[in-house]
Formats: structure tokens, C-alpha cells, sequence
């Protein structure tokens, strides 16, 4: 088997952006496919700002920072792909979307090259079955902020082989991460656990169990996370939590995987969370303000 040395990224949103920029970091020469010149641009100036805070902390030296940077090449077309060893796709979940591009990629991409899901909620199975490489085919899936947290769910489906469990595993540690393996089922380990407390949260929202900072502190000063879950929301992104929770709730049947009808609404009005400017709360203000929901 080959050594990995080259790595493709598919998609360059907030999650493949994050992806792009620990492998760089970590030595991979790194290509990064999206649709258009301004999501790169979006992409090259987020990886830059969290090079640089890792800087300013003395994590990073600025020699290290420029070297990364290097690494890093940004195209619109799959072909520029087809010399990679590893290629991480992070595009919308979205099975069609996905599959068409692995299709595209498995007639382009050598008989050593692995492909890695970073889906969140969908089957690896599924994206395995579009392809001739089901055994070359494993789930590698992220937390945001990709640069600062450490785990790394590393998927095994029924075909994936042995051998490419084992370098997945690998490449995943060699990011500075700290993988666990998960079996192949909706959610993995994380998503399982984390979106019916995430949906359990707009739920209790919409009854009005308390208002949004005070569910948020709650959890925080209660519980010790971290961020409250309904910062977290706004965090992750609305309209892919509910993408991840329609996708649960198709797989498992059980309510508590449904998305709340106020989740669906916020997405409805644009609503996305942070990345939009608004969910929660609004982040055009500094510190962001609680949003009045009407609810
Ligand atoms: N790169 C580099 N540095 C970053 C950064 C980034 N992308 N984002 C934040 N930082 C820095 C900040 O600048 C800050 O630096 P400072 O100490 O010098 O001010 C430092 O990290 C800490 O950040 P903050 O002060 O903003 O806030 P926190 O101390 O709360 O830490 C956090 C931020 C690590 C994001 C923490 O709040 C956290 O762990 N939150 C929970 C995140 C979480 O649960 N993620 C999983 C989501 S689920 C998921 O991704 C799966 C998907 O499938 C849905």
C-alpha cells in the first residue's frame, strides 16, 4: 500500500475549510475542490485567521504557517484530484450530490486511493455501494472547529477492508487527532447522542421551559459543557442540523430524531445560525444579542 502524501478535500465549507487546513498543517499537500472561485477565497481567509491565532499563542511558528498555507491549492474541477491518496469529502448531505461526485472521482482516482465521508448522518455503506472501491471506503467524520477539536470518529462499514481501517486510523492520528472507531449506523457515536439533545433544546424552547440565554446556562453551568445548546446550534449550523435530523429520523423512525417545527421555520427564514448572521441569537452585535422568536 502506498503512503499517503497527497490529500484531496471535497468541499470547502466550514467543515472541509477546517479539514484542508489540519492536513496542511500536518505536512499533506492538500487540494481543495469547490464549485467557484469566491467559496475558496471564503475558505483561504478562514484557514488563515485560525493559522494565525495558533501563531499568536506560539502553537504555530509563522515558517510553519507559511508552509501550510503552501500547501494548500484550491480547484474547481474533481481531476485535479486524481493523484491523491486520501480524499475527504465534506459537501452537503445531500447522498446524490455525494455519490455523483465519488462517481466522478472513482473513475478518475488510482486503484490505492481511499475515499473518506465526513458525512455526518448518512450510511457509508451507501456512498460505498456507488463506487468499484467498497472496500477502499471508510467514514472520517469531524467536529467544528475542525483546528481545535481532537476527536476524530473513524467508520467502518460492512465492506470496508482491514487494511484501509488501519491507515484511515492512522492518517487520522498523524492530523494530531484523537480517533475512535464507530460502526457504520446514523449518526455514529456523537450525532446519536448529540442531535436529540440539540432538537430536545428547541423543543424546549418552543414550550417555553425558559428563555433561550437561560437554557443555554443551564446546560453550561449545570452540566459543564462547554457552550449551551442552543449556541451550539448556531454553531454547527441550523440548516445542516435539520438536513442531519430529517436524515435520523428516515433511518431510525423515532420521534426524538424529528426536527422541531421552530428548527424548521428558522431554516425556512434563512435563520442558519452564525454563519448566516442569525438563529439564536444575532451575531451582527458584539456580544451577539438573543433573538425575540415569537414563540
Ligand atoms: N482556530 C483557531 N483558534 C480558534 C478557532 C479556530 N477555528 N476557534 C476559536 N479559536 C480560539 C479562540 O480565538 C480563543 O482564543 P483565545 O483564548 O485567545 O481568546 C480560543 O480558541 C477559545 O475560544 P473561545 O474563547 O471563543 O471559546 P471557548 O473557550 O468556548 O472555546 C470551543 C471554543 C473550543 C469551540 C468550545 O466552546 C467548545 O468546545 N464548544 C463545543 C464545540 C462542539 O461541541 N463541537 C462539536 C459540534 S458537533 C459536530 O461538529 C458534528 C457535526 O456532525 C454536527
Amino acid at each position: 500500500m502506498t503512503e499517503i502524501r497527497r490529500v484531496g478535500v471535497l468541499g470547502c465549507g466550514l467543515m472541509g475549510g477546517g479539514i484542508a487546513q489540519v492536513a496542511a498543517a500536518a505536512g499533506y499537500e492538500t487540494t481543495v475542490r469547490d464549485v467557484s472561485q469566491q467559496i475558496w477565497d471564503k475558505a483561504r481567509a478562514g484557514i488563515e485567521r485560525s493559522l494565525a491565532k495558533f501563531v499568536d499563542k506560539g502553537k504555530l511558528t509563522a515558517g510553519d504557517r507559511d508552509a501550510a498555507l503552501k500547501r494548500l491549492r484550491f480547484t474547481t474541477t474533481t481531476a485535479e484530484l486524481q493523484n491523491c491518496d486520501i480524499v475527504v469529502e465534506a459537501v452537503p448531505e445531500d447522498l446524490e450530490l455525494k455519490n455523483s461526485l465519488w462517481r466522478e472521482l472513482d473513475a478518475r482516482c488510482g486503484p490505492a486511493t481511499i475515499f473518506a465521508s465526513n458525512t455526518s448522518s448518512l450510511t457509508i455503506a451507501a456512498m460505498a455501494a456507488a463506487t468499484q472501491r467498497a472496500d477502499r471506503f471508510v467514514g472520517l467524520h469531524f467536529f467544528n472547529p475542525v483546528p481545535l477539536m481532537s476527536l476524530v470518529e473513524v467508520v467502518r462499514t460492512v465492506t470496508t477492508s482491514e487494511e484501509t481501517f488501519r491507515r484511515t486510523f492512522a492518517f487520522a492520528r498523524s492530523l494530531g487527532k484523537d480517533p475512535v472507531a464507530a460502526k457504520d449506523t446514523s449518526g455514529f457515536i456523537v450525532n446519536l447522542l448529540l442531535v436529540p439533545y440539540l432538537l430536545d433544546a428547541i423543543r424546549a424552547v418552543e414550550r417555553g421551559v425558559g428563555s433561550v440565554p437561560d437554557i443555554d446556562k443551564a446546560m453550561q453551568l449545570g452540566c459543564g459543557y462547554p457552550m449551551g445548546p442552543l449556541t451550539l446550534l448556531d454553531f454547527v449550523g441550523l440548516d445542516t442540523t435539520y438536513r442531519i435530523a430529517e436524515i435520523m429520523f428516515t433511518e431510525y423512525r423515532e420521534q426524538r430524531y424529528a426536527p422541531p417545527p421552530l428548527l424548521k421555520r428558522m431554516v425556512l427564514a434563512g435563520m442558519n445560525g452564525r454563519k448566516s448572521g442569525k438563529g439564536f441569537y444575532d451575531y451582527s452585535v458584539d456580544p451577539p444579542r438573543v433573538i425575540d422568536l415569537g414563540v
